[in-house]
């Protein structure tokens, strides 16, 4: 019998896949970058790795696939061709949450499948907030993980009808970032973030890696609210703040912590102009579930291949041999976000 744990999973990678849509919600359209006719540069020049954690991790592509699954027989086969995908293609892979592997010893291979398919590229373990230290360890352990990510998901949580409802995370949250085994991100899933937030993950909770995830993407709010009875949730469907609105809330705090976006990132060029906002890399779930549900593991490692040199093709326009300099490029905004950079006293 599948457990109810492993039932969740499998609804979401479903869900996520019905509600998939490439249309522009994350406004990236509403940043421009600048066109130079004379970049001086050689394309084979551009370098586009990047690091988190002072050089801790090391990635060769700025951006990676972002946490989705686990859990259940068909979110291990996911795991291990999004592995796969990643080991063919120098990617990072962050697994989807494993703490149902802390109650359910029989989804360990789905999530173990991650490193046995990518033994050299980067793991990214993940676990909710709200977990202990331990569980952080155990999730760690059990993945083989280079770094573990937390998401903080109270809207989740509060729209998913057997989610929780305390969320005093902070304590274990810092002692999670303070004491695990391997560096921490701590992450979004949807919403995106505020000021507020990022400085007190940052100077409360003394995070070093934070992932704003932003709205745009996957919606959460839509998948919950799909799961319940009377749907009766569908009026916070654009609840919170978009990637490129949540990349300004960070302005202030670039050099400080290492930021990674993601939330509808559908483009080398969306790649880019995150970068370009100060991201240092780059998360990507819901466009590469899609491609590979839809068309398949070759199609997939086909678009990442085509995504890697679209960014090379950016980066060669723009003039920029790496990302330190992508991350200097002068952006425009459109005025409404002009208007939320004025409304929100972002500097
Ligand atoms: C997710 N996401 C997610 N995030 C997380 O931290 N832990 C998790 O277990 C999951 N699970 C999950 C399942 C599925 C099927 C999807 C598509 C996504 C959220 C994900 O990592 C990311 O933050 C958002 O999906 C926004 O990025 P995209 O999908 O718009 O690229």
């Amino acid at each position: 019998m599948i457990s109810r744990h492993s039932h969740r999973k499998n609804e979401h990678v479903s869900l996520a896949e019905k509600f998939f849509t490439d249309s522009a919600n994350a406004d990236f359209d509403r940043v421009r970058l600048i066109h130079h006719s004379l970049p001086e540069i050689n394309s084979h020049q551009v370098d586009p790795k990047t690091t988190l954690f002072n050089g801790q991790i090391k990635m060769k592509w700025p951006f990676y696939i972002e946490a989705m699954t686990g859990g259940s027989d068909e979110t291990g086969k996911l795991n291990q061709q999004l592995a796969q995908i990643a080991a063919l293609t120098d990617l990072t892979m962050a697994s989807g949450s494993a703490s149902v592997a802390l109650k359910d010893p029989k989804t360990h291979e789905s999530f173990q499948t991650i490193r046995k398919n990518l033994p050299n590229g980067n793991v990214f373990a993940n676990i909710g907030a709200g977990h202990s230290l331990a569980d952080a360890q155990k999730v760690i352990t059990l993945l083989d993980a280079d770094a573990l990510e937390v998401h903080i998901n109270v809207a989740q949580e509060m729209i998913m009808p057997e989610g929780d409802r305390d969320f005093h995370w902070m304590n274990e949250l810092k002692n999670i970032v303070m004491n695990a085994p391997k560096p921490v991100i701590v992450k979004e899933v949807g919403f995106g973030m505020d000021q507020q937030t990022i400085s007190t993950l940052i100077n409360i909770v003394g995070a070093s890696a934070i992932n704003i995830s932003g709205r745009g993407g996957t919606n959460f709010a839509t998948i919950e609210n799909f799961r319940r009875k009377h749907k009766e949730f569908s009026y916070l469907t654009n609840w919170g703040q978009t990637t490129v609105e949540s990349l300004l809330e960070a302005q202030a705090f670039r050099g400080q912590v290492d930021i990674i976006a993601s939330g509808g990132v559908r483009n080398p060029l969306d790649i880019a102009k995150a970068i370009g906002l100060g991201a240092n890399a780059v998360g990507i779930a819901g466009a590469i579930l899609d491609q590979l549900i839809q068309n398949g593991f070759a199609a997939t490692v086909e678009m990442i291949k085509e995504w890697q040199n679209g960014l090379i093709t950016i980066m060669t326009m723009l003039g920029c041999q790496n990302v330190s300099q992508l991350q200097s490029q002068h952006l425009l905004l459109d005025n409404e976000l002009v208007n939320y950079v004025h409304q929100r006293q972002i500097k």
